[in-house]
């Protein structure tokens, strides 16, 4: 194990055993990393990751991934020579069916008579992974002349495609960032106000990312109903699960009432299967019709459609990966307390903290020793940078380590 000189040196000064140590016949130094008990990037063997590196950096399940969902995929391996509606049942429509059933939405169950016209009234659409549905929502409103509105800063893959047509394309479009208000959270009212005749989406994410923040459902709610019909509100619940405030609902039932409202779910987040590339979209039938124009509804492959089956199953891993994140923010908020650093308060799998001009340097001197973390100035927030909850060593080894680069 190589110690790190810079937290040894840190540990020796700030330490109470100064002297007593310096009493020794030994390199007080030596002496000080033997003192130094607290876990290190090279102690750290994170999932799916090679040993010594500290990965906080993409809000992935550290968890790992249910064990049910493994088993399902390992005893489904042999058989990926065959699509998915050679099996029966089909997992796509087994999936279909639990996350109806799961967000109280008409359950559709087709056979071979009624698929064409069950299929084109649902209001489930899987995806390879969320990204995909949000890409698709770019796809399917973007035009000349029309306005997008979003957050800023906030997650922007559809924004973005909105960009690329205006770079790569000339697109005439607008997109409409507006300011997050003082404490971090979407401010749905100046978002109304930018609002017009030319606006085809409005993005609202929910927790939202980098920030953590959420907007209370019935502000939610309220915004939705005044939103014109003709506009598209997509709601991104990538982080939903792991939200305690309790103004939260989510906003599923909101697509049973709007015809032009998306939510958004992924299972690459809690249910730790990122690397499977499994999301869905709850929807009306007609923004459904429209979004399979873009590959909506491309499914993901075999596995990751019995992956998801498996690990919407496994109750206990749920629970497990909610608490771990839990009990990670309220470690992490002590550690920035103690050492001063201001952090938002976290209803997500991640936390927003301010260094501000240090931030660049402490984010590379991090990168220096293996501990990658999210880089927040890059959404446009001067000084922050986003940690994701890690396991407990993890958390311990980024905090030891953000302690000795400051
Ligand atoms: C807010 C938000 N939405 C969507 C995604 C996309 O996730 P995925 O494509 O893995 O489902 C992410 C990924 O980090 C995210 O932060």
């Amino acid at each position: 194990m190589k110690p790190d000189t810079n937290l040894s040196r840190r540990g020796f000064i700030g330490g109470t055993m100064l002297g007593g140590l310096a009493a020794l016949s030994v390199d007080p130094l030596v002496m000080a990393q033997a003192l130094v008990t607290g876990k290190k990037p090279e102690d750290i063997q994170g999932h799916g990751i090679p040993p010594g590196y500290v990965n906080l950096s993409s809000n992935e399940n550290p968890l790992g991934p249910s064990p049910r969902a493994v088993e399902a995929v390992a005893a489904r391996m042999f058989g990926v020579n065959r699509y998915h509606w050679s099996s029966t049942p089909d997992p796509l429509e087994v999936l279909i069916n639990t996350l109806e059933r799961k967000h109280g939405l008409p359950v559709t169950e087709t056979t071979w008579d009624n698929w064409e016209e069950v299929t084109k009234n649902r209001r489930l659409a899987l995806s390879a992974g969320s990204s995909m549905i949000l890409h698709a929502v770019g796809l399917a409103t973007v035009r000349d002349k029309a306005e997008l509105v979003q957050a800023q800063p906030a997650y922007f893959d559809t924004a973005e495609v909105w960009r690329r047509f205006k770079e790569e394309e000339g697109a005439d479009v607008k997109i409409n960032y507006v300011r997050l208000t003082r404490d971090l959270r979407h401010n749905l009212n100046a978002m109304y106000e930018r609002i017009n005749d030319n606006t085809t989406v409005v993005v609202v994410t929910n927790p939202s990312n980098p920030t953590s923040t959420v907007v209370d459902h019935d502000a939610l709610a309220d915004f939705v109903r005044s939103v014109p019909s003709h506009v598209t509100v997509f709601i991104d619940e990538a982080y939903i699960d792991y939200t305690t405030d309790p103004g939260y609902r989510d906003a599923m039932h909101l697509t049973l009432e709007y015809d032009n409202v998306i939510v958004s779910r992924t299972f690459s987040k809690i249910y730790g299967l990122a690397g499977m590339r499994v999301g869905y979209a709850a929807l009306s039938p007609r923004l459904g019709r429209k979004l399979s124009l873009y590959n909506l509804g491309g499914p993901p492959s075999n596995l990751g459609l019995y992956a998801a089956i498996a690990a919407l199953d496994d109750h206990t891993h749920y629970a497990r990966s909610r608490r771990s994140v839990a009990e990670g923010k309220t470690y992490l908020g002590a550690a920035f307390e103690r050492l001063g650093i201001p952090y938002t308060p976290s209803d997500a799998c991640f936390v927003l903290f301010r260094l501000g001009d240090r931030a660049e340097s402490v984010f590379s001197a991090l990168q220096e020793r293996n501990v990658w973390i999210g880089d927040a100035m890059w959404w446009g927030l001067k000084g922050h940078l986003r940690v994701t909850v890690g396991t407990p060593d993890e958390n311990e080894a980024f905090i030891n380590t953000l302690e000795a680069v400051m």
